[in-house]
């Protein structure tokens, strides 16, 4: 267990907010990133069935691709071209037998699967999760975009604890997405973005105050 000498994450979650304009002049560092994409690939999921694929845009043109999703909601597309860093995150369309072996087989690389009998556990509780969201539930879609969005929460805390500046962005054309980046043929669909990088000086929603219901009207004690 590292020492994370207690972060007052209270603190940090009023701190963040969402970014309404950023400073084009300023990147994140490359290690940032880095500590970016770690907390992306170690998004806790159900099963562990990672569910995803993250697009990171650094470039001018990958920010230009993206944006081009964002015409009918031109309100984000400054955002999306004056962030240092895009992330599309998508999830699967789909999770078939061949994926759930790809993922006990990484389990068993990673020295989680001491023998066949924790194999078969393994591979059997997955199978029921998926088998139950894909015949039963008849939700899978939505299953999958819920492990998406706890890789967005990881990944929006995750950020304001380096200083990092964001916004999520679910305004934006999935169909035109999934066209600029072929992700049907890949399997996959986008589900939201984040736009990472500094605010600018005249974002008038660093200076507002933070609005949120009380704390006793959406907790229980029990
Ligand atoms: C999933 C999600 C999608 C959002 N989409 C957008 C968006 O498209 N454009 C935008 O400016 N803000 C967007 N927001 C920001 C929310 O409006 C914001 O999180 C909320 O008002 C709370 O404010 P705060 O993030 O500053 O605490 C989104 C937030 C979330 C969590």
């Amino acid at each position: 267990m590292i020492d994370t000498h207690k972060i007052d994450i209270a603190a940090l979650a009023k701190s963040r907010y969402t970014t309404k304009a950023f400073d084009p002049a300023k990147a994140i560092s490359a290690a940032d990133i880095a500590q970016l994409k770690t907390l992306l690939q170690y998004s806790p999921s159900s099963v562990n069935s990672q569910p995803w694929h993250f697009f990171l845009a650094g470039s001018p043109q990958g920010k230009q691709t993206l944006a081009k999703a964002t015409e009918k909601f031109s309100f984000n597309t400054e955002k999306i071209l004056n962030a240092s860093h895009v992330v599309v995150l998508c999830r699967r369309t789909d999770i078939d037998n061949n994926y759930l072996t790809e993922l006990i087989e990484q389990e068993a690389a990673d020295g989680r699967i001491p023998d066949d009998t924790v194999k078969n556990t393994i591979m059997g509780a997955r199978q029921y999760f998926v088998g139950l969201h894909q015949n039963q539930l008849h939700d899978m879609e939505s299953w999958m975009d819920k492990q998406v969005y706890l890789a967005l929460g990881t990944l929006l805390l995750g950020a304001a604890a380096r200083h990092i500046d964001a916004c999520p962005i679910e305004g934006f054309d999935a169909d035109i997405l999934d066209e600029e980046l072929a992700l049907a043929e890949k399997g996959l669909h986008a589900s939201v973005m984040v736009a990472l990088g500094y605010r600018a000086e005249g974002d008038f929603n660093a200076s507002l105050p933070k609005s949120r219901l009380p704390e006793a009207k959406i907790i229980t004690e029990m």
